[in-house]
C-alpha cells in the first residue's frame, strides 16, 4: 500500500485495531464511541473508493459477503474435552486429594465458569482463519463468518504472534443483550430464549451473519491449545500472552495456593456473581503449571487437571396471590402470575408470565399455591415447580378462558402453536396495546401520550383505530382526567410531529407481524411509499435479501387485508404522511429488475443498490427469467453462469454507467 490512499487506510486499521484492544482487552478506553465511528466511517469510505485494497483482516470486513448454505463440519485440532463438575466445597476437596497423590507442589488458578458457547478459534500468521463450536468434542460446526462479526475478537493479532496459535475460550451474551434481544423479540410476537447462553448458541446457529452481528455477542479466551512455537510454562502465563496478542481474557482470575484458598474463592463469587454483567453457572479450578497437567491426563471425556465448581441457580419460594389474563396486541392471552413479593437474584419480584396455558398445565400451577421461582438468565423470573403440599384444599384448577376477559368475545387457540387469542377485531384491550405500540419510542413516537391518555381515549370510544388520533382537539383532551389546556396541547403536538415521520417508523408501528424497525427499514428503502408496498406481489418480497418468505408472507396479506388497508387510506386522509428520503434522481431504470454480482469498481453493494433504486430500478438477489440485466464485476461467480444459462442480459460497470447517464 504504497499510496497515499494506501496509507491513510493502513493508519486508520492501526487505530481501530488499537482502540479495539484498548476497549475490549485493556477495558480502558482512551476515545468516545463517536470518535471511534468516526474512524471507522472514514476507512469504509476510503475502502469503498479503493476497492482493490480492502483485506479480509480490515476491521471493514466483520460483517461481510452473503449468508451461508449450511454449516461445515471440522476436525479438532485435539479433542475438546468437557469439564468434571462438583457442587460442593467437600467435593472439591476430593479432587484436590486425587490431585496430592500425583502430585507434589503444585497450585490453582480459579476462573469464573463463563455460561456462553464453547469456541475454538485458530489464527494462521496472526490472521483469523476459523472459529468452530465444541459439536461432539471431535467435530464441531465451522461458523468462522459468525464469529468474525463478534467485536472482542481480535480477525488479526499484535506483537509478533506464533505461525499459529490455536485457542479456546467462550462465547457469550451479556445479560443486557439478553433481556434487550428477548425484548424485542416479545414485540413481534416470536418465541424467548430461556437464558443467555441459549440465546449466544441461537446466534452463532445464524446462516447470516448480519444477523449475528446484531447480536451484541463477546468473547473470553481461556485455554491455549496448540501453538507453533514454545509459548508459556504456566497458564497463568499462557493468558498475559493471549492479552498481550490482543485475545480478551476474563479479569477476575485469581491464583490459588491450596484448595481452601479455592474453597474461599468460589463462596465469595457464589454471592457476588449478580453483579456481573454476564452470567456465570460456576468456577472453574485449574492447575497452573502445563507440565503438571501433562502428567495427570485425562480420564474418558475430562481431563483430570481441571474441576467446576457448580452453583445452585437462586431460587425463591414465594405465593402466588392471583392469575392475571394479559391481552397483548396481536390478541394473545397470556396468563401472569402475581406474588407475595420476594427478594431473588438482587432484585424484588412481583409478579412472572406464565407464558401460556400449556405451561399452567405443564406445571399444574393454581391460584394459592406456594411455588419455587428462578431468574432465566437471572434476568426474567419464572415459576419452575409448584410446592403441592402447601397448596390450600379448594385450589382449583386454572382453566383457559372461552371468553376474552377485557371484551367478552369468544376466544381461538392458534392451530400451530400454544397461543390462544382473543378473535375481536374490535377487542378494546388489543387496541390499547396497538395504540402503546403505536405511540412507542421506536415507533412513531409520539411524545405525551401515555398510557393513561390511551386507555381512557379506548375506553369513551373516542379512538377506534389509529387515525382517531389524528383527529383529536383540545376540546375532546380537556375533558379526560386529570388534563389541563397546556398538557392536552401538548399531546397534539407530539401527535402532529408524528405526522412526517419516516416511512419505516410507520411501516413498525402498525404492527404488521415480524416487522419490526430494521425490516422496515428494509422495506422503506426498496419500496419508498405505502401504494409501492400494496402493489408489490409475493414473489418480489421473497426477493428480497434479508426478507425471506415468512416475513414476506407476513407483509403481503397485512397490504392485502381489507381493514388494514382502510386504516392506511384514514391514516393518509388524516394527514398522516411519512417523510421519504429523496433519493430519486430518475426513471431511466423504470421497471427493470437487476441482480448485481461479483465486485465494481466505482460502487460498494450498498452503493450500487441505492444507485438503481434512484433511477426507478428494482434490486434483486437471485437471477430468474424476471431478471433484465445482471450486473458483472470481477469475479462473478454462480450467477453469471445463471444468467448465462436463461439468457439474461450481463452488462458491466461501464454500460450501467451509461444507462444512468453518467
Ligand atoms: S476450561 C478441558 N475455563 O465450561 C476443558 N472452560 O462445562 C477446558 N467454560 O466446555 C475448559 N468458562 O465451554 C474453561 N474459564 C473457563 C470456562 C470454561 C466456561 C465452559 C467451557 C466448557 C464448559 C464445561
Amino acid at each position: 500500500m504504497k499510496s497515499a490512499a494506501g496509507q491513510k487506510i493502513k493508519s486508520l486499521r492501526e487505530q481501530i485495531r488499537k482502540h479495539d484492544y484498548l476497549y475490549y482487552v485493556l477495558n480502558q478506553p482512551q476515545i468516545s464511541d463517536q470518535q471511534y465511528d468516526k474512524l471507522f466511517s472514514e476507512l469504509k469510505n476510503l475502502e469503498q473508493q479503493r476497492p482493490e485494497l480492502i483485506t479480509p483482516d480490515s476491521p471493514t470486513q466483520r460483517v461481510s459477503g452473503k449468508p451461508i448454505e449450511g454449516f461445515e463440519q471440522v476436525t479438532h485440532s485435539s479433542e475438546m474435552l468437557s469439564i468434571d463438575n462438583t457442587y460442593s466445597a467437600d467435593e472439591l476437596r476430593a479432587f484436590d486429594n486425587r490431585v496430592a497423590k500425583k502430585l507434589e507442589k503444585y497450585s490453582y488458578v480459579v476462573e469464573l465458569k463463563i455460561d456462553g458457547v464453547a469456541m475454538s478459534l485458530r489464527y494462521e500468521n496472526g490472521i483469523l482463519v476459523l472459529g468452530a463450536t465444541r459439536g461432539d468434542g471431535t467435530k464441531g460446526d465451522d461458523v468462522t463468518h459468525n464469529i468474525k462479526t463478534i467485536k472482542a475478537i481480535p480477525l488479526k493479532l499484535q506483537d509478533n504472534p506464533p505461525d499459529v496459535l490455536e485457542v479456546r475460550g467462550e462465547v457469550y451474551m451479556p445479560k443486557k443483550s439478553f433481556a434487550k434481544l428477548n425484548e424485542e423479540k416479545e414485540k413481534q410476537g416470536e418465541p424467548l430464549f430461556a437464558n443467555p447462553r441459549n440465546a449466544a448458541a441461537g446466534s452463532l446457529k445464524q446462516l447470516d451473519p448480519k444477523i449475528t452481528a446484531k447480536r451484541n455477542l463477546s468473547f473470553f479466551a481461556y485455554s491455549l491449545v496448540q501453538t507453533s512455537k514454545p509459548f508459556a510454562k504456566t497458564h497463568s502465563e499462557s493468558l498475559d500472552k493471549f492479552k498481550k496478542l490482543g485475545l480478551p481474557v476474563n479479569p477476575n482470575i485469581e491464583k490459588a495456593e491450596n484448595i481452601e484458598q479455592v474453597i474461599e474463592i468460589c463462596n465469595q463469587w457464589e454471592k457476588k456473581r449478580f453483579e456481573l454483567d454476564y452470567q456465570i453457572d460456576g468456577m472453574v479450578i485449574k492447575i497452573d503449571r502445563l507440565d503438571q497437567r501433562e502428567s495427570l491426563g485425562a480420564t474418558g471425556r475430562a481431563p483430570r487437571w481441571c474441576i467446576s465448581y457448580k452453583f445452585a441457580a437462586e431460587q425463591a419460594k414465594t405465593k402466588i396471590t392471583s392469575i392475571d389474563i394479559q391481552v397483548g396486541k396481536t390478541g394473545i392471552l397470556t396468563p401472569v402470575a402475581n406474588f407475595e413479593p420476594v427478594l431473588l437474584a438482587g432484585t424484588t419480584v412481583r409478579r412472572a408470565s406464565l407464558h401460556n396455558f400449556d405451561e399452567i398445565d405443564r406445571l399444574d400451577v393454581r391460584e394459592g399455591d406456594t411455588v419455587m421461582i428462578e431468574k432465566a438468565g437471572e434476568i426474567i423470573p419464572q415459576v419452575i415447580e409448584v410446592k403441592k403440599e402447601y397448596r390450600p384444599k379448594d385450589a382449583k384448577p386454572f382453566k383457559p378462558p372461552s371468553k376474552c376477559p377485557e371484551c367478552g368475545s369468544k376466544v381461538q387457540k392458534d392451530e400451530d402453536g400454544v397461543y390462544i387469542r382473543c378473535a375481536s377485531a374490535s377487542c378494546p384491550a388489543q387496541l390499547k396495546e396497538k395504540l402503546r405500540y403505536f405511540a412507542g419510542r421506536d415507533q412513531m413516537d409520539i411524545e405525551n401520550l401515555g398510557p393513561a391518555i390511551i386507555d381512557q381515549l379506548v375506553d369513551k370510544e373516542i379512538v377506534k383505530d389509529f387515525s382517531d388520533l389524528y383527529k383529536l382537539d383540545v376540546n375532546i383532551l380537556v375533558n379526560l382526567d386529570r388534563m389541563a389546556q397546556k398538557s392536552a396541547q401538548n399531546v397534539l403536538n407530539g401527535i402532529k410531529k408524528s405526522k412526517s415521520q419516516p416511512l419505516a417508523r410507520l411501516l413498525a408501528a402498525l404492527g404488521i407481524r415480524h416487522i419490526g424497525i430494521q425490516n422496515a427499514e428494509i422495506l422503506a428503502q426498496q419500496f419508498g411509499t405505502i401504494d409501492a408496498l400494496k402493489k408489490a406481489t409475493a414473489e418480489e418480497l421473497t426477493e428480497i435479501e434479508q426478507i425471506g418468505p415468512v416475513l414476506a408472507k407476513s407483509i403481503y396479506e397485512y397490504f392485502h387485508n381489507s381493514d388494514n388497508l382502510k386504516i392506511l387510506d384514514k391514516l393518509i386522509a388524516a394527514g398522516v404522511n411519512p417523510k421519504q428520503k429523496q433519493t430519486k434522481q430518475s426513471d431511466k431504470l423504470a421497471g427493470k429488475t437487476f441482480v448485481v454480482t461479483g465486485t465494481l469498481e466505482n460502487f460498494s453493494r450498498t452503493q450500487i443498490e441505492q444507485a438503481i433504486k434512484d433511477n426507478g430500478g428494482k434490486v434483486s438477489s437471485s437471477v430468474s427469467k424476471k431478471t433484465d440485466y445482471v450486473l458483472a464485476g470481477a469475479e462473478a461467480g454462480s450467477k453469471l453462469d445463471k444468467a448465462n444459462q436463461l439468457g439474461v442480459k450481463i452488462i458491466d460497470e461501464k454500460q450501467f454507467l451509461k444507462m444512468i447517464g453518467k
